[in-house]
């Protein structure tokens, strides 16, 4: 359980879980969907997020800002900041709302683009959260590693519900020497590499 989480931030949440659930059950164009993590994967990255040393917070894939607000939460104990990526306008839209509603926007930076563009000039990044097009996981990870401070997280998701797809990338991350890493069964799978 994941404590001091405010009400604004729970009615939010609640609402983005229960249009995701009506997204897969009308089998919503994938395109249109929020595809978010689910509350445990949340809760994880709450908890890997309070672990990470110091540095920037990054995430590829907004979507509504769900997975943002239980990163933002982390980022609210550390007095620190999450910068977020998202390609489509209508999920920009969303997230913003989120950020709004939920009285959050002074802990998120929305980049409005495609992350790939900007990673490279990221620095001292201790945090990633990796959630986007799958095609796009193996180019991201080349670019983030570099970056990410020692100790610092790199978390993946859908390691398990899209190992097929990912297996290049995932075979490169477990046996890449410059990361411990290890895929873990909660939610869709995540990948966890943590920089040496
Ligand atoms: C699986 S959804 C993210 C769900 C979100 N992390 C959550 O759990 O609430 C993936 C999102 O990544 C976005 N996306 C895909 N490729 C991207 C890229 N190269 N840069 C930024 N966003 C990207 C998509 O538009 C989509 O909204």
């Amino acid at each position: 359980m994941i404590h001091d989480v405010s009400e604004k931030i729970l009615a939010r949440m609640q609402y983005l879980e229960e249009e995701d659930r009506i997204d897969r059950e009308n089998e919503t164009p994938r395109l249109e969907r929020l595809r978010q993590i689910p509350p445990e994967t949340g809760q994880f990255l709450y908890l890997l997020a309070m672990m990470a040393p110091e540095g920037q917070f990054i995430e590829i894939g907004t979507s509504a800002g769900y997975s943002t607000l239980w990163l933002i939460l982390a980022c609210r104990k550390r007095e620190s900041l999450i910068t977020t990526f998202e390609v489509l306008p209508e999920k920009i839209k969303l997230a913003q709302e989120t950020f709004y509603l939920t009285q959050t926007s002074k802990y998120v930076e929305l980049i409005e683009g495609d992350a790939r563009v900007y990673l490279p000039d990221m620095k001292n990044i201790s945090f990633c959260f990796l959630d986007a097009e799958k095609e796009v996981y193996e180019e991201c990870y080349d670019l983030i590693i570099p970056q990410l401070v020692t100790g610092g997280l790199l978390i993946a998701d859908n390691a398990i519900n899209h190992r097929e797809t990912l297996q290049l990338m995932l075979d490169k991350a477990l046996s890449d020497k410059r990361v411990d890493a290890l895929i873990v069964p909660i939610g869709k799978g995540e990948l966890v590499c943590r920089k040496k």
